[in-house]
């Protein structure tokens, strides 16, 4: 049967979906359907720096190798997530922070990580989630320990470490919670905006915005506004992806044929938003089946009614839903 990688690249879209190695590697049939449906694989957390640097001084790269070696296999790609984030951070980190050791550990970390796989990685997730617009700095910017220890240049630093290690890598900023109407996200909004702009006007190689999309039935959508934000990053001559969706049904009651059909209407509006741009290049799913989500491991992951929600297009017996109809629909629409 054709996946949905199939149905992206017949519009020169690339279509994926992230993964933990651990979630492939006892479970054949769904390390199949990865193969089947995704021309891009994002490791969960195996290239985070808790999933690469268990000490200061030591990188273990065998898990990031063997996802490359899968996506050799399978004619994939790779989007590296991420280089610079304040969660997943091996206690070692905020202590060499303190130490005054933050430029250098975060330029060796960065050379070392996409200095080995250059050539190899075409995109990075350089920063994620960088503004918090309502968390007291003037400039947006999330107050984490990074920016703390050397200020707004961390950015700066991160995304020219990238791109020195590897001259050919699109760099990305990625970030949440940027597609819904609400007062917080048009802050939000703003803040990644003015960001975007004082970076490129500083000369830093950023390439992209990744908009994560953890969609959610019950908040506020309007494409207008949505639409009109991607124009603004796309007319600043960046490129825009889809890096993290999955569609939370928390506030839809009925049973499951009413959920994911609520589920894929949900997405329909976005996508069709979405990629009515030409700077919109890529769209990944934060995981492919209902098996393996985030959000079973989260408390905002549950719906009241105690079921877990069904936020990817695999169900658990990883047949198609109705939200990869609306995939492969809103990319032949593209
Ligand atoms: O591997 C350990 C395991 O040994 C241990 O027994 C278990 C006990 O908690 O934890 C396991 O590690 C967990 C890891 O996922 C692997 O499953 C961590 O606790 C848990 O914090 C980690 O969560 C990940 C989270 O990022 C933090 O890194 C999620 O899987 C991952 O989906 C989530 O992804 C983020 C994106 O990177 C950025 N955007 C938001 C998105 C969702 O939070």
């Amino acid at each position: 049967p054709i996946g949905l990688r199939a149905i992206a690249a017949s519009r020169g879209l690339a279509y994926g979906a992230a993964l933990g190695l651990r979630s492939v590697d006892e479970d054949q049939a769904l390390a199949d359907a990865y193969t089947r449906e995704c021309a891009v694989l994002v490791p969960e957390g195996d290239a985070k720096w808790a999933g690469l640097r268990p000490a200061a001084g030591v990188f273990r790269f065998d898990g990031l190798d063997r996802l490359l070696g899968i996506a050799d296999r399978h004619g994939q790609s790779v989007r590296g997530h991420t280089l610079l984030w304040h969660e997943a951070l091996p206690a070692w980190v905020p202590e060499a922070l303190r130490a005054g050791q933050g430029y250098d550990i975060l330029s060796d970390h960065i050379f070392t990580v996409v200095g080995r796989y250059r050539g190899r990685i075409p995109v990075w997730d350089v920063v994620n989630e960088a503004v918090a617009p309502d968390e007291g700095r003037e400039d947006g910017l999330r107050p984490t320990p990074w920016l703390r220890a050397l200020g707004p240049r961390c950015l700066d630093l991160a995304f020219k470490a990238a791109r020195a290690a590897d001259p050919g890598a699109v760099l990305m900023l990625n970030d949440h919670d940027l597609e819904y109407a609400s007062p917080l996200q048009d802050r939000r909004r703003r803040a990644v905006l003015r960001l975007l702009e004082t970076l490129l006007a500083r000369g830093v190689p950023v390439d992209g915005l990744g908009l994560q999309s953890h969609l959610r039935i019950g908040r506020p959508f309007d494409p207008r506004i949505l639409h009109r934000f991607i124009g603004e990053v796309g007319g600043l001559g960046l490129m825009v992806m889809i890096t993290e969706l999955d569609v939370g049904d928390a506030a839809v009651t009925g049973d499951i044929p009413t959920r994911d059909q609520a589920v894929a209407d949900h997405a329909s509006a976005f996508l069709d938003t979405v990629l009515d741009h030409a700077c919109v290049k890529a769209v990944t799913c934060w995981g492919l089946s209902d098996r393996q989500s985030w959000l079973h491991h989260h408390p905002a992951g549950w719906r009241p009614d105690g079921q877990p929600m069904r936020p990817l297009p695999l169900d658990v017996e990883l047949r198609p839903k109705p939200l990869w109809q609306a995939l492969g629909d809103a990319f032949r629409n593209a």
